[in-house]
């Protein structure tokens, strides 16, 4: 089956690749002329690991190949995809549907009959709807038909995710139960491999789909947040967070997943979408406190977690020198939307301090979103040297490989601020360094 992907971005081209992978013909429409040529080189212009040999083996197989010509990619497809970006338009919270909308009308001016019409950008609730009111009043005699994927892609994951999902939730403009609707036989189609030995495709309206794409990422997103402040609680009473959430996940309700504190969430996703549902919750008049407050308790963490680096350096931090291995949102990306080192590493820098930083793969993105002055080191140990302070902002394997045999004659001070967890804490003590990391409470007398 052929099939149209709008949009070369990470959601266009891992859905693209993979679909392909299961046998559709995929065309992926990409507007910008520079990425388009990037693309066509094979030059895949983001990291995600193992995208690069996908994309060119399903292009070897020509069941993936990149144009920015719609009008002809669409006569030879059953389905298009919309999978352009969905930010969040600045100072409201709003999702910015304009690219979306904008593909809802090139899709009507060259449809052909019979059109299913899919939305995978993630949308607030209604917006399958406006796709569809904006091709029938282009198009009133046009046959076609509607409906909502969300894709559930965890960045540097993403792949698996797509392949091996937990589910795949489609929504449908009619009645989602009637077996022989157009777009539910085109998507089983199209999601084959997904249907075997049991189906994990979950049929439900259009409404639903959009909010339950919403609902799982705000709910992850809280329940980051509430390890995040559970972490605050253990330190300022002798707890350790990782005890208390192996404590909590060992209930199935609860599960040991997404309970890891860290420096605040970040991403293209989590921020965007609490912000929206947000947003959308208000506009419908039920405001949801939960997201708001796990949208502030997030933000203020980031600021809080400077002013305690500010605090543990000492008062004097212009004569500070802090190496920051991470920089990137997460490990396994070079993606800094909304990264925590956005806000961390500019706080320090205007009180004063010198910063080396060093991140796999984040640092060609990064720069341009720092201040000047930050130096970039080419490795890990190349950070550490001089540094009186070393911070950890992102848990790239090459960082929990470090020892303190290697950073001992390296650092000028002795202190490691482990906001990962991703080393064992009594090694470094042995070693003569002070080490914190979130949640790690240090036992007071009860006299003190
Ligand atoms: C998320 C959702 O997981 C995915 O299903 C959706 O499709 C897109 O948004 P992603 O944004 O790639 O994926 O990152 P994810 O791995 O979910 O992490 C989100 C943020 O939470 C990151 O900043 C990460 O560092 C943080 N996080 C995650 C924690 O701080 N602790 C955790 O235990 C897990």
């Amino acid at each position: 089956m052929h099939i149209t992907m709008i949009g070369g971005g990470y959601v266009g081209l891992v859905s693209g690749a993979c679909l392909a992978a299961f046998g559709a013909r995929v065309i992926v429409i990409e507007n910008d002329p520079i990425r388009l040529d990037r693309l066509k080189a094979g030059n895949i212009p983001l990291y995600e690991p193992g995208l690069d040999e996908l994309i060119a083996e399903q292009r070897q197989a020509e069941r993936l190949a990149f144009s920015d010509d719609l009008a002809s990619a669409l006569q030879k497809s059953r389905a298009v995809f919309i999978a352009v970006g969905t930010p969040t338009r600045r100072g409201s919270g709003h999702a910015d549907l304009s690219y979306v909308h904008a593909a809802a009308r090139a899709i009507a001016a060259h449809a052909p009959d019979g059109l299913l019409i899919v939305t995978k950008s993630t949308v607030p609730v209604g917006t399958g709807r406006q796709v569809a009111a904006i091709v029938r009043q282009a198009r009133p005699d046009l046959t076609f038909h509607i409906a909502s994927n969300p894709e559930f892609l965890r960045e540097g994951h993403a792949i698996a995710d797509f392949m091996q999902p937990d589910r795949v939730i489609i929504g449908l403009e009619g009645d989602p139960t009637a077996p022989s609707s157009t777009a539910r036989t085109l998507l089983e189609t199209l999601y084959a491999p997904l249907n075997q030995p049991e189906s994990r495709l979950l049929f439900m309206g259009l409404e639903s789909a959009e909010l339950t794409k919403y609902a799982a990422n705000a709910f992850l997103a809280m329940k980051v947040t509430f390890a995040n402040e559970m972490a605050d609680l253990c330190e300022a009473t002798g707890g350790q967070i990782a005890d208390v959430t192996r404590g909590m996940g060992m209930d199935p309700r609860i599960s040991p997943h997404f309970l890891m504190p860290g420096p605040g969430y970040g991403g293209s996703c989590f921020p965007k979408d609490t912000q929206a549902l947000a947003t959308s919750a208000r506009q419908a008049g039920t405001p949801m406190q939960l997201i708001e407050t796990t949208i502030a308790a997030n933000e203020a963490r980031k600021r809080r977690l400077a002013e305690r680096i500010l605090a543990l350096a000492g008062n004097d931090i212009t004569h500070c020198t802090i190496a920051v291995l991470g920089l990137t949102f997460k490990a396994h990306t070079d993606d800094m939307r909304q990264a925590p080192s956005l806000t961390i590493l500019p706080l320090l820098h205007e009180a004063g301090a010198t910063l080396r930083v060093y991140d796999p793969q984040g640092m060609d993105t990064a720069s341009p979103l720092l201040p000047d002055g930050i130096l970039y080191a080419d490795s890990p140990l190349h950070a550490a040297e001089g540094a009186d302070i070393l911070l950890v902002l992102t848990e790239w394997p090459v960082f929990a490989a470090l020892t303190p045999t290697q950073l001992a004659p390296r650092m000028r001070g002795r202190l490691i601020l482990d906001y990962r967890q991703i080393w064992q804490g009594h090694n470094w003590q042995k070693a003569g360094f002070h080490y914190h990391c979130l949640g790690c409470g240090t036992h007071r007398d009860s006299g003190s």
